[in-house]
């Protein structure tokens, strides 16, 4: 079904929306980026966004146990910008906060024990979308997260959506928290993932699930170089103007 759609349209390879979709820590950056320098695209991280809201959350204290003061939130959020720069000592984007760079600190426990919760609610998500929606005007992108291929841009060009078992991921999460030097804890990480997982797919607002015309990528027992391969079958199969 997807390839019929998709075949009939005549795309335009410089200029595609392709929003990848999936379950936390099963390589989605991994794999956008990948595919964003490919294809010269833009890559948009969206889960880094809500990871800066978040921060900002905590940094606010408007965050109090599983309460979140919407008010404060409210106020927070109308004075807040979210952006992606080039930064010339890691040769690569990363995520500013009002004009900070907070790529780290956006990747703590601190900030991934409440993501799911903050990105859960509607405002956090209006103002989020509507940022998103502006980096994708123009196409040429890549854009990684949840809600990309559902809500962002249910018209994009290509929608995969990837999974993996959730030990699997766990055990990814940790090697890489490991291997930053970062004091981490298996069963905790594990625990952290299944968490968000369950969050993030019954939320009331943009749950995650799969679009219906999502491909799936298991890449369970894959390697970064095979899924580039499935990738790249895939965008042969599409049918592109001369
Ligand atoms: O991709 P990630 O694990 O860094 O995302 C962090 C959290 O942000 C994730 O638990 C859910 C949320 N998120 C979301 O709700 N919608 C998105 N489009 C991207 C992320």
């Amino acid at each position: 079904m997807f390839y019929l759609c998709r075949q009939m349209r005549i795309l335009n390879k410089n200029n595609l929306i392709i929003a990848v979709d999936g379950y936390s820590s099963c390589g989605k950056s991994t794999f956008a980026k990948k595919i964003a320098g490919k294809l010269n695209y833009k890559y948009i991280d969206s889960g880094a966004m809500y990871r800066a809201i978040t921060l900002l959350c905590t940094k606010k204290n408007i965050i109090s146990g599983e309460k979140i003061n919407i008010k404060a939130l409210e106020l927070l959020l109308a004075d807040t910008d979210i952006d992606f720069r080039f930064t010339d000592t890691r040769n690569r984007h990363e995520t500013f906060l009002n004009g900070k760079n907070v790529e780290d600190e956006i990747r703590g426990a601190g900030v991934s024990d409440y993501v799911s919760q903050v990105s859960e609610i509607g405002q956090v998500r209006e103002k989020m979308v509507s940022i998103q929606r502006r980096y994708g005007k123009e196409g040429g992108i890549v854009m990684d997260g949840r809600d990309i291929g559902t809500v962002v841009f249910p018209e994009a060009d290509l929608k995969v959506f990837m999974t993996a078992t959730a030990e699997i991921r766990a055990k990814r999460r940790y090697k890489e928290l490991k291997e930053k030097g970062v004091d981490a804890n298996f069963e905790a990480v594990k625990k952290n993932i299944e968490k968000r997982d369950y969050i993030d797919s019954n939320r009331k607002i943009s749950p995650l699930k799969k679009a219906t015309d999502a491909i799936v990528l298991d890449n369970s027992n894959m390697t970064v170089q095979e899924q580039m391969g499935w990738f790249e079958k895939l965008l042969s199969k599409l049918n592109y103007e001369d």
